[in-house]
């Protein structure tokens, strides 16, 4: 079929041209349009496969709801039906799936894997405790994928694996039946083996022993052990050991959250792309699958997650400043899914970004490692692999990367990360051919673009998040106690009253209050101090990142000196706003901010984002004004001109802007007593 690449509309991030599939086969992107919103992405890939054939081996009926609807996961289904499962879907409603053992035969057909090396692996075994023989073919791609590491410890349980070549490669015949239980250690850390594995130990006589070296996710031996099946999980030093017995599984409604590997396109591309703010609500935040969230984090770039129910986190993520390199170690992300869209990442970023130990990535869907180089290279940075490491020396800044015409290579991952690069890249189209692969995990990913990049109200992405839940770093969850989880927001000029008001509201309400100004006052402070630069970013955020702080009602420590007054100098007021503007600085006070509210419950926070940025769902947010003259004279110790300075550089810095949140009350405090403002703000609560 042969399409020709479109122009984009105006204001628009995307053009396409239908090649007659679902997606299409070539998209134009148009770079610079900040996304923002909230999104769900699909059902969790590595779920839902489990789901449907936990499914079919239960007994009795299960229903699925939020079930992946790409490509993938399809076949999947239908190879459960092939297999005796009934299986029935609508269009956006569950799928309810009934199965049994008694149910379940080899398939006469061969069961078409196409693209899902998951799918391949996970029915293997399922089918090794089936008697007869059962044939899984896949696409092209599927097809140079090694199944040798699955064909191995099947045949030592007593089902053999045939496929093409030392590699055993598919099309794989396996002849199932009487399995017996075998002790395994994977020679790569893969859940697929170690699933594959699971489920032959489920028919299998005897115990199953699976030991992991590197833990990989977990979500095989959880799902499992919920539909009642015979397992324990014991930790071992890094890895995992998985102790399993025959077991009969019990019908299960599966509720399958977000895929957290489709939400890091959208959170890279908003911490990418200046102005965007995305949240990714509801997906699954299990530690092996949100490690890019550390990741991206350890680049300095504004992401935060929002615990939720049942082990599922909203993922918010702001563009807050140009990223920093760092070096990812293969076990922070052990699919390595993430590798593509992270390596665009650090094709922005300062400096250079190694990826350890990637060697994997040359077995998925594609060349992975070969195919990230190229892409590199053609964004116009350099990509290098050492060894097993992939090393991306960084363009500095994410307008930096050109505008190019890429080709997925039959890979829906790459596909999207050069997306994500098209959207990062400024102003300028890029060209992405073999798109139409994306649908193999995300059929609706152009919609969501479509959504985020169009004309989406500017706070509405921020709204949703549970602020004073926000633990970052800890997932530490808030006291019960909701008469403790007050948090008001106050935010305004210098001299506007927020110390004066805070102070005395705090009291009022029996509440802690914490100045973040005094935050970054100390940090310039200790800057000047130590005779670095305040416009030394990296320097600087050091300090952020490392000293310890204690900011009370009156008094200022940083790193145990008391600095109450030293951080009211005209030196540190004239330095502050220069420190308050670095991105990194910023990033590192925030999460100590919110770490603040969730050790104390809450409690009256005051600064200049508050409100917009570090708790946008604080319970009450208000924003101080107060006419110039009256400002300047509250703030008479600072030199002539310095209150108006700041307050420019504060209002118009690229990162974190004084802002009143769209929420907040308005007040003016020109020319009122203090009781009278704190009177009416009381009346908010
Ligand atoms: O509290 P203060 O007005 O003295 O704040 C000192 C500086 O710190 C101010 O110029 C801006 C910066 N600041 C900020 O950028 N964000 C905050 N949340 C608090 C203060």
């Amino acid at each position: 079929m042969t399409t020709q690449s479109g122009h984009p509309k105006p204001g628009d991030s995307v053009s396409e041209n239908t090649g007659g599939g679902p997606l299409p086969n070539t998209v134009t992107i148009r770079g610079a349009n900040a996304l923002r919103g909230t999104v769900r992405t699909p059902g969790d890939k590595s779920i839902s496969h489990r789901a449907l054939l936990i499914a079919a081996l239960a007994e009795g009926t299960s229903v699925i709801d939020g079930l992946s609807n790409g490509d993938d996961v399809a076949r999947t289904r239908n190879a459960i039906a092939a297999l005796g499962a009934e299986v029935t879907f609508g269009a956006n409603g569950p799928v309810v799936v009934t199965g049994g053992r008694e149910r379940l035969h080899a398939s006469a057909k061969a069961i078409d894997c196409a693209n899902s090396g998951t799918g391949m692996r996970l029915l293997a075994g399922v089918v090794a405790g089936l008697p007869g023989r059962t044939v899984l073919s896949g696409d092209s791609s599927l097809s140079v994928r090694p199944m040798d590491r699955i064909a191995e410890p099947l045949g030592l349980m007593g089902a053999p694996v045939n496929g093409r070549g030392e590699h055993c490669l598919p099309p794989i015949t396996i002849d199932g039946g009487a399995l017996r239980g075998i002790e395994w250690t994977p020679p790569v850390a893969s859940a697929q083996i170690k699933s594959c594995v699971l489920f032959a130990g489920l028919a299998a006589a005897g115990e199953t022993v699976v030991r992991e070296a590197v833990a990989t996710r977990a979500h095989t031996e959880e799902m499992l052990a919920t539909a009642g099946a015979d397992i324990r999980v014991e930790a071992d030093g890094a890895g995992r050991v998985v102790r399993l017995r025959a077991s009969r599984l019990e019908p299960h409604h599966f509720n399958v959250p977000g895929d957290p590997s489709q939400a890091a396109f959208w959170v890279v591309a908003a911490c990418l792309v200046p102005g965007s703010a995305v949240t990714v609500e509801h997906v699954y935040a299990g530690p092996e699958r949100i490690g890019f969230v550390a990741v991206l984090q350890a680049m300095g770039a504004d992401v935060a997650v929002v615990p939720g129910p049942e082990g599922t986190a909203d993922l918010v993520a702001r563009f807050g400043g140009f990223l920093d390199a760092t070096v990812v170690e293969a076990s922070a992300i052990p699919s390595l899914d993430e590798v593509p869209v992270l390596a665009v990442a650090a094709t922005t970023a300062r400096g250079t970004t190694t990826f350890k130990d990637v060697a994997e990535l040359r077995i998925k869907e594609t060349d992975r490692l070969a195919a990230l180089v190229d892409l590199v290279t053609a964004l116009g940075a350099r990509a290098e692999i050492v060894g097993d490491d992939l090393q991306i020396e960084g363009l500095g800044a994410p307008d930096r990367l050109a505008h190019t015409k890429s080709e997925s290579r039959g890979d829906h991952r790459m596909a999207m990360a050069a997306t994500v690069a098209a959207l990062a890249g400024g102003a300028g189209d890029s060209v992405i051919a073999g798109f139409e692969v994306v649908a193999t995990s995300y059929p609706g990913f152009l919609d969501d673009l479509h959504r985020l990049s169009g004309p989406a109200a500017p706070s509405a992405a921020i709204r949703d998040v549970g602020a004073h839940a926000v633990a970052p770093v800890t997932n530490r969850a808030p006291p019960t106690d909701p008469a403790q989880r007050v948090l008001i927001a106050i935010d305004g000029p210098a001299g506007s009253g927020k110390s004066t008001v805070s102070k005395l509201l705090a009291a009022r309400l029996g509440l802690e209050r914490l100045d973040t100004g005094a935050m970054y006052r100390a940090v310039a402070w200790a800057a000047l101090e130590r005779g670095i630069d305040p416009a030394d970013g990296q320097a600087v955020a050091a300090i952020a990142r490392n000293a310890r702080l204690e900011i009370g009602w009156t008094d200022t420590r940083i790193d145990g000196v008391d600095v109450s007054t030293a951080i009211r100098t005209p030196e540190v007021s004239q330095a502050v706003s220069v420190v308050a503007a670095i991105p990194a600085v910023r990033y590192e006070l925030v999460q100590r901010q919110r770490r603040w509210a969730v050790e104390h419950g809450g409690g009256v926070v005051e600064g200049r984002d508050i409100g917009t940025v570090v708790f946008p769902r604080a319970d009450v947010k208000v924003f101080l004004t107060a006419s110039a003259s009256e400002r300047t004279r509250r703030r008479r110790d600072e030199p002539p001109g310095g209150v108006a300075r700041r307050d420019r550089i504060d209002s118009t810095r690229a990162a974190s802007p004084l802002a009143k949140a769209d929420d907040a009350h308005l007040l003016d405090t020109t020319g009122r007593n203090v009781e009278d403002v704190v009177e009416e703000v009381l009346t908010w609560i």
